[in-house]
């Protein structure tokens, strides 16, 4: 390619860490602007993150077209979670290495509070639900930090449930409805970016169909989620995408269609 090299500088002014770990060079920004129209809205590249001396995720890449569901699947212990912290920008795991593109912005020169500042919503598996505060506040609280996303009544009738609710107590909603209002906390937010660890987690198959059909009307907005799940099967469902993670890196990308196919993979990356 004759713009390599332009690429390469690109790379090295904005890559967290040093080359060392692949030699593979960051596409950086250009390089995703130079593939036109086909830019991808969210593009991971080369990412290693660790906790003090263990090294979990080991140099995974990936992009995400504006609106499309990804599923990141993989085993217990595969490191999805970590992953996804590492994308939050948390200090833990620690991103030694690689870049994260949100819609042009380089996540990985920010704190954990400009990457949300810029469009990145994580919903952890403990929901993060405030003790104390009713529903209602628990809304407003997300609402204070900017961008200003949905209003209040808005999430209401797209979760009547929470609107029912609104002056009670969020930590003493079902698993069901806590799942709702962590997601809903982050549509107050005008999140460009969703990142779900396990919403269905704890939650009874009836309930999971609820979260699902909530997330499907999510998807019709034109979110982009990547939702991570150890049910794999209803996250395949929601999905356009998926990526398997196993031991930190990435062993396949494409779509969710074939992975419901391909018995071979789902057994064994997902003992499924
Ligand atoms: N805070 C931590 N400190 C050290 N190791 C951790 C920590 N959290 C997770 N790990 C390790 O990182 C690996 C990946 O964990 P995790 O990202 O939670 O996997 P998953 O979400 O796919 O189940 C596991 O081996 C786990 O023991
Ligand atoms: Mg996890």
């Amino acid at each position: 390619m004759s713009d390599s090299n332009q690429i390469d500088e690109t790379a090295q002014s904005s890559v967290i860490g040093d080359s060392a770990f692949t030699g593979k060079v960051a596409p950086g920004v250009e390089a995703v602007r130079a593939q036109g129209g086909q830019r991808a809205f969210f593009s991971v590249w080369d990412l290693h993150a660790y906790y003090g001396e263990s090294y979990i995720v080991q140099g995974v890449s990936f992009d995400i077209r504006e609106g499309e569901i990804v599923a990141l699947l993989g085993r217990n212990g595969a490191g999805k979670t970590s992953t996804l912290r590492a994308l939050a920008r948390v200090d833990s795991p620690e991103l030694r290495h690689g870049e994260i593109w949100l819609d042009h912005q380089p996540l990985h020169e920010m704190s954990a509070y400009q990457a949300a500042q810029n469009g990145l919503g994580l919903v952890p598996e403990d929901r993060r639900i405030i003790q104390g505060l009713s529903v209602e506040e628990n809304l407003q609280l997300a609402q204070i930090a900017p961008p200003k996303g949905w209003s209040i009544e808005r999430v209401y009738e797209l979760f009547p449930r929470l609107g029912e609710r609104r002056n009670q107590e969020g930590v003493t909603l079902s698993g069901g409805e806590q799942q709702m209002l962590a997601v809903a906390r982050a549509l107050v937010r005008d999140m460009k970016l969703l990142l779900l660890d396990e919403p269905y987690e704890g939650l009874a198959p009836v309930i999971v169909q609820e979260i699902e059909k909530t997330l499907e009307q999510i998807k019709a907005l034109g979110m982009t989620t990547i939702i991570v799940e150890q049910n794999a099967v209803a996250a395949l469902h929601l999905a356009d995408r998926a990526l398997i993670l196993d031991m930190g890196k990435i062993v396949f990308d494409g779509t969710a269609q074939e992975v419901l196919e391909n018995e071979d993979l789902r057994h064994e990356y997902l003992a499924i």
